[in-house]
């Protein structure tokens, strides 16, 4: 086997700031211990996100100098229209300026007080934008995917039991929509079978429930179908992804993902009156239909971008550079979720540091860790991200995992990059029992972690 090499090469490169532990100590500190706090100019190697991180193309760039910006009707919007009807089938393609806010518009509609929204796990903007609208939004995971260690293939599958079971105790007339994450971030980055999507959507069909993918990383996906599925290996990732869209009625899309781009997103659906009345929100939250939240410029890099994503060379370097930064950590006994998923390594903080307790959020230790000794920048995703207070005894409720998540940009670090983030974290883990937890001193009431500012514990 030959290396699996970047299939790329770089023209343009950005210089990355070198800091020392005692510069970023006091970072971290004028950062109430909140990486979402610490410029980005004093990070080394910025794995906080893959969401708007990408590298564009060469190509992407000229699409920017090309972009149409009327303000109606513009040459970009009918380029965007056709790239994204062509992956997705779908007949209504509507343009915003990123995921969450094509998330807000389904739930305006959709959501209310009463109604209940299934996901196999629904990501933080998803599950704050349904509850905003009253609606509960409802986890139906696989057991093997709230199981770290398991290996199964599909950890993103929804349970289909589960979900027969849910849709009997809370009514058909109580669920406006179901809803997969595709990839299923908030579960390990960890892909959903075709098999599952047409068992999916055979249930919610039966009772006339419309079926939405969140299709964020619906390449990175497809390229795992091709990989693990019976029967998927001799079709290209492109027509694999037509027969996921294919079956379901919608999507709500993150573009800062799967279509390497750096702003943008959009809701697709088949149904005209829906269409109809996202649009409506759309003028007056985003803008006009053919740009949404977007410039036509964005609208070009996005066409391009879903063109260059299905790409197999691609997304065969993709996962191969994720799994291989995960196999370095577990040669050397660093507990990972696994298997490796398609966007991110996630590190089991429980297993890491397993002298902190939950309610001193041990992923927030490792992630301050991470960057005081290395200069890495990771996001906690754990009893920070998703632990609760008890409505009545304000007792804490721990997340039912305690993560740190090591998110990929796609097409920015090489690696020799990803070799400097496996030692750093090989050198913490040596000297794991010396981390100690941490204490909130300010939390917001919806989406936290964000804004959350912490004290060290001793
Ligand atoms: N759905 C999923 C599965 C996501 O991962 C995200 C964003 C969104 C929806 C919202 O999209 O950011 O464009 O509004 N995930 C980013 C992350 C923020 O870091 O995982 P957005």
């Amino acid at each position: 086997m030959k290396t699996i090499i970047e299939p790329f090469r770089i023209k343009t490169v950005e210089p990355i700031r070198f800091t020392t532990e005692e510069e970023r100590e006091n970072i971290l500190k004028d950062a109430g211990y909140n990486p979402f706090f610490i410029h980005a100019d004093d990070v080394l190697i910025d794995l906080l996100t893959d969401s708007g991180t990408a590298a564009m193309s060469a190509k992407q760039w000229s699409g920017i100098v090309d972009g149409d910006e009327s303000y109606a009707g513009a040459r970009s919007f009918y380029r965007f229209e056709k790239a994204v009807k062509d992956i997705t089938g779908y007949h209504f393609i509507i343009p915003t300026h990123q995921g969450r806010a094509a998330e807000k518009i389904l739930f305006t509609i959709l959501g209310k007080e009463g109604k209940s929204i299934p996901n196999n796990t629904h990501f933080d903007t998803t599950r704050a934008n349904i509850e905003y609208s009253g609606a509960e939004a409802v986890d139906l995971v696989i057991e093997e995917g709230k199981d770290p260690n398991s290996l199964y293939p599909f950890k993103g599958n929804m349970d289909i039991d589960k979900l027969e079971k849910f849709i009997h105790e809370t009514g058909v007339e109580n669920i406006p929509i179901g809803m997969m994450t595709v990839t299923n971030n908030a579960g390990g980055g960890q892909p959903v079978s075709m098999e599952n999507l047409r068992a999916v959507r055979d249930v919610l069909h039966k009772y006339n429930i419309p079926f939405f993918l969140d299709a964020c990383r619906f390449a990175e996906n497809a390229y795992f179908i091709k990989l693990r599925e019976e029967g998927y290996g001799d079709k290209t990732v492109k027509e694999i992804a037509q027969e996921m869209f294919s079956l379901a009625d919608g999507c709500t899309m993150s573009a800062k993902k799967d279509a390497l781009v750096n702003m943008g997103g959009f809701l697709a659906l088949n149904d005209d009156k829906l269409a109809q009345l996202a649009r409506n929100i759309l003028i007056v939250t985003e803008g006009f239909p053919t740009y949404g939240g977007l410039a036509g410029r964005d609208l070009e890099a996005i066409s391009q971008g879903l063109d260059e994503v299905v790409d197999e060379h691609y997304l065969r370097y993709r996962l191969r550079s994720i799994e291989y930064l995960g196999e370095k950590l577990i040669d050397a006994g660093v507990p990972i979720l696994r298997p490796p998923g398609g966007h991110a390594i996630y590190i089991n903080a429980k297993e890491f540091t397993p002298q902190i307790p939950p309610e001193e959020f041990p992923g927030q230790a490792l992630v301050c860790e991470l960057y005081r000794f290395g200069g890495i920048r990771a996001v906690e995703i754990g009893s920070v991200m998703f632990g609760k207070k008890d409505k009545k005894t304000g007792a804490f409720i721990p997340a039912s995992m305690e993560l740190v998540r090591l998110a990929v940009p796609r097409r920015v670090y090489t690696q020799s990059h990803v070799d400097y983030v496996v030692e750093v974290i090989i050198e913490i883990f040596k000297k794991r029992d010396a981390l100690r937890g941490y204490k909130l001193t300010y939390e917001a009431p919806m989406l936290r972690h964000f804004t959350a500012l912490f004290e060290p514990i001793g």
